[in-house]
């Protein structure tokens, strides 16, 4: 069986949650799964114990809390009692618990940095094995402190405006997160104009026999430079597709020219 080393996590938003999916991904060598109690219209824990319990043990599995059915929420009695759900649902600790998009409700320094607090201390007590933050705007966090994560997981490739690349460049820095994660590679969707437009093959290095969303794909580990991107799939050719990527090399000089473009164009 190859692995991705858990370089590649299968993110479950957009999907459907389908058993075979999931076994082809173990197949696949993918290790790491990610969800959030509000994916799959709030059911993702109970419909990933129902369909693949027995597949779970093969995955590191990481949630999100702090999105709730009326909306974002960083009261840590809320996030304290999610997390015990989230271990209820899933019939095991999760392995990662993520503040799910705290800018949406982080009014101040002094609120994430107790909500963060609350993570920490579920970590602490078992009901998780580790905890973190996700963001998709961080622009609003970087002049706040707080504990220190384990992960940090921030929007990452090809389409990340330059002030939210830098933004959670910048936030990296301040919290110093074990790891930085990247997500949604694709900005959510392969069919949008935008990637009629040009070839991401340019991104890599030595023209290789890549697809342009293989080349999209393993370019976003660079933008901003992450150790692991959740993608979203239903498809298991376009799964292999993607773990076949990590085989190829980004071009950093062509990043760091890309990243010179963005910047020039901000203050046009
Ligand atoms: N704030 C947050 O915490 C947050 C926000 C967004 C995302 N995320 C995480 O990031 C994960 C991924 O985000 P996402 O699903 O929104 O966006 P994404 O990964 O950027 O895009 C997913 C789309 O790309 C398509 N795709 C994937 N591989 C492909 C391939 N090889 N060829 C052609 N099309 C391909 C998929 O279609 P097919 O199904 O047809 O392959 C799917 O519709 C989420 O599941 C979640 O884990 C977190």
């Amino acid at each position: 069986m190859r692995t991705t080393d858990g370089s590649l996590v299968l993110g479950l938003h957009r999907s459907g949650h389908a058993r075979d999916l999931l076994e082809s991904a173990a197949d696949l060598g993918i290790t790491r799964l990610d969800t959030a109690s509000n994916y799959l219209s709030h059911r993702s824990h109970e419909v990933l114990k129902t369909t693949a319990g027995d597949l779970l043990p093969r995955f590191s599995v990481s949630t999100k809390v702090g999105f709730f059915p009326e909306g974002h929420s960083l009261d840590p009695v809320r996030l304290h009692v999610a997390v015990e759900q989230a271990f209820k649902e899933l019939g095991r600790e999760p392995d990662l618990v993520f503040i799910h998009n705290p800018e949406h409700s982080a009014a101040s320094a002094e609120t994430l940095a107790d909500a963060c607090s609350a993570l920490a201390d579920a970590a602490r007590v078992g009901l998780c094995r580790s905890w973190g933050v996700s963001t998709w705007d961080p622009r609003s966090l970087t002049d706040f402190d707080v504990p220190r994560p384990d992960v940090l997981m921030v929007r990452a490739g090809l389409l990340v405006g330059i002030d939210v690349l830098e933004a959670a460049e910048a936030l990296a820095a301040r919290w110093r997160p074990s790891q930085l994660w990247g997500m949604s590679p694709f900005g959510g969707s392969t069919a949008q104009n935008v990637w009629q437009r040009f070839d991401p093959r340019v991104f890599l290095r030595g023209s290789p026999p890549a697809s342009g969303s293989q080349a999209a794909f393993r370019s976003s580990y660079a933008l901003p430079r992450v150790a692991a991107v959740a993608v979203g799939t239903d498809n298991v050719d376009h799964l292999r597709e993607l773990t076949e990527a990590l085989a190829y090399e980004v071009d950093d000089n062509v990043v760091w020219e890309y990243r010179q473009l963005l910047k020039a164009r901000q203050f046009t």
